[in-house]
Formats: C-alpha cells, structure tokens, sequence
C-alpha cells in the first residue's frame, strides 16, 4: 500500500521545482488520455507527503492551450492525491491585484476554447452535468488562506482564464473586468474543471506577475518584468506551501 499523499502541487510558470521538497522518487504515469506534462516527483517538506507535477513540463515547453489537462488530472488522482493546490501567475486586473500579491480565487470565468475540457464526453452510459456553482474546494481554500496569512495574502478573486499564448488586449481587459474578473491567467480552465470531474479536492493561489493589458503605467508588458515579479512571488508561494498544512 502506497504511502498517503498530503496533497499534490502543480506547479505554473516559476515554478518547476519546489525548493526544500526532499525528493523520494519520480514517477511515469501513462493515462488513457495521453502523457502528463510530465513525470510526477514524490517527496516530503517537513511533515507532509508531496506530490509534484510541472504544468508547462520540467523545462516549460508545453503552452497554455497544449496541455494535456486530463492526463495531468487523471496522473494524479490515479497515484492517490486527494488534494491538489494549483500554482498559477496571472496578471492583476482590478486596484488590489498588484503585481507580486498572492490571492485565492473564489471564482472563475472561463475563455479558452477547444481544450479537451471533460472525462464525460464519449461511450457514456449516461449524460453527466457536474455542479460546478463554487469551482475550488473551500476547506482546501481556507487551509491556503491560514497558511499565507503571515504573508498577507489575499482572499477571493475571480479568475478569468484566456486562450493564450498571446497576452490580452487593452479592450479584452475591460471587457473581462465588466465581467467581473479580478485576474487573468491561462491554465485554471478545464484543470478546475477537471478535477471536479475526478472528485478532487481543488484549490489555486494565483501570483500576480504584471498589470494586465492597459492597467499598468508602461505602453507593453515584458517578459523581464513578468520574470521579475514572479520570482519574488514564487518565493513567498515556497513559504506558503511549507506552512500548509491540510
Ligand atoms: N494575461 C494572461 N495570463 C497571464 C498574464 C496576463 O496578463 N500574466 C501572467 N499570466
């Protein structure tokens, strides 16, 4: 009997390894539905028994609309997770979504289009709707919440997941933020979705790497300052996931 797994970590961009994760083994994982992003590494931070996944691959290759998310779900919830904490940057639409800030979204609205979005889509013995009213697991979210509080982190957003790769256009932002979006980021749809599907227990911290198109004071967003804001953001994600515990 495989050892129990306190929860599973996917890593966004910034985040290809977990610093102070002492690493056990790393693990294939074939899915009926393709290759994961990538092998899946099994290791400890203090107490707690990890999984780790790369979103975009250990060398992020792999783009926002060509992951594989049902094989990435699938891997997980196959090896016994029950937990997955979603690592994510986004860029800051509304006044309090400042670069390098961590927030728990609460919400989420969904842009993408033709990602393979669902388990319950062919050789059915019946049609399935899962609800779908709050999208991230609430106990898994207060357990964030507690274990960032030292680290001011923010509680509630509404993420508004875009197609990508391309950032957004000044005019997509203000029709996202009439929306309703606090965010935008490209990886939360269908992973959340997904993973509701599998009955997991799902929850996302988002850093915030860059103003969205025409919030910020410069004309274009870089990837110098994207880079530069998600490094120190990724390290207070570090300190974050070492007090978690759930
Ligand atoms: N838009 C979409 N995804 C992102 C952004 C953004 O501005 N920043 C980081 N991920």
């Amino acid at each position: 009997m495989s050892e129990y797994i306190d929860f599973a970590v996917i890593g966004g961009t910034g985040l290809t390894a977990i610093e102070g994760l002492e690493i056990i083994h790393k693990e294939v994982v074939h899915t009926p539905y393709g290759e994961p992003s990538g092998q899946i590494t099994h290791g400890r931070i203090g107490q707690h028994r990890i999984a780790f996944l790369a979103r975009h691959g250990y060398t992020h290759t792999i783009p926002p609309h060509q992951i594989n998310y049902r094989a990435n779900m699938w891997a997980l919830k196959s090896i016994g997770v029950e937990k997955v904490v979603a690592i994510a940057a986004v860029g800051g639409i509304t006044a309090p979504m400042r670069p390098q800030a961590l927030v728990i979204p609460h919400q989420l609205i969904d842009y993408t289009y033709g990602r393979k979005h669902t388990y319950f889509d062919e050789g059915l013995e019946k049609v399935t709707h899962i609800d779908f009213s709050n999208p991230y697991c609430e106990d898994l979210r207060q357990a964030l919440l507690v274990a960032g509080k030292h680290l001011g982190i923010l509680d509630g957003a509404t993420y508004g997941v875009t197609q990508g790769p391309r950032l957004e256009t000044a005019a997509e932002i203000q029709r996202m933020e009439r929306d309703g979006c606090d965010v935008v980021g490209m990886t939360a749809m269908p992973e959340a979705a997904l993973a509701r599907e599998l009955g997991l227990c799902y929850a996302s911290c988002n850093v915030v790497a860059n103003w969205a198109a025409g919030k910020g004071e410069q004309a274009v967003i870089t990837m110098d300052e994207i880079q530069a804001n998600l490094s120190q953001g990724m390290a207070q994600v570090r300190i974050l996931l070492r007090s978690l515990v759930c």
